[in-house]
């Protein structure tokens, strides 16, 4: 059997996709040389969940296609590549699916600590699958409702949140981030229309001190 290696991966990951489409292919080649298997996951999900679908107030989002429900690394990449990570900082993605932020740290980065905040536990398992078939012992995946009154956030270098749930769930979560930016500013990378657009109509405290970077389809903000 034909084994990957490291090297096709950051060799993978150094090629710049020329737009959209392209990246998400090239996440799925990505998807396939780390040998996720999230295809039959995710139809055991969508049985599991799709008649509860539309009348459910929140959002896992069952039945999205892989490489929607997902950031591109590509995208990742350029988000590391921005934002230099130092050794020893941690990033939590907040609603993390499958870890793909913790695969990009762990090829791109050393030492730097990610934890990957997921609802679904069977996207949980898989992501750590994945960071133990890699050795990519500073990445972890943990099974958490981020929501819930009693989810408490820990203090970290920086937050990902990609569209990651229903309004009200992202709400919750970003009044959490307020109780954090307290104590110490707070950088957030906020991905997709939803939570961006949430962010600058009600969560000025994110950007009124500091002007938010706008890239093509993140944000960085910054308390
Ligand atoms: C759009 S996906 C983004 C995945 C990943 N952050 C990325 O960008 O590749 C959002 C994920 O958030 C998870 N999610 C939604 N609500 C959540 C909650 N309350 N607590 C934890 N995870 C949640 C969903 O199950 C889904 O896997």
């Amino acid at each position: 059997m034909k084994t990957n290696s490291i090297e096709q991966i950051l060799q993978e990951l150094k090629i710049v996709p020329v737009d959209y489409a392209a990246a998400k292919k090239q996440a799925k080649v990505l998807d396939d040389l780390l040998g996720y298997e999230c295809d039959p996951i995710e139809d055991v999900l969508f049985e599991a969940n799709h008649e509860t679908l539309f009348s459910s107030p929140r959002q896992f989002w069952y039945g999205l296609d892989l490489q929607t429900l997902q950031t591109p690394y590509s995208e990742i990449v350029e988000m590391v590549q921005h934002l230099k990570p130092q050794p020893e900082e941690l990033w939590l993605d907040l609603g993390a699916g499958y870890g793909r932020m913790g695969i990009v740290l762990a090829s791109l980065c050393s030492q730097i600590k990610f934890v990957g905040y997921e609802y679904v536990q069977k996207r949980v398992d898989e992501g750590n699958r994945i960071f133990k078939k890699w050795n990519f012992f500073f990445a972890r995946m943990k099974q958490a409702d981020l929501a819930a009154p009693d989810f408490e956030l820990e203090p970290a270098d920086l937050y990902f949140l990609y569209d990651f749930g229903s309004k009200d769930d992202v709400y919750k979560i970003i009044k959490k981030l307020q109780d954090l930016a307290l104590k110490k500013p707070i950088r957030v990378v906020a991905r997709g229309r939803g939570v961006r657009n949430w962010i600058l109509m009600d969560f000025p405290w994110l950007y009124d001190i500091n002007p938010p970077e706008h890239f093509a389809n993140w944000t960085v903000f910054r308390s």
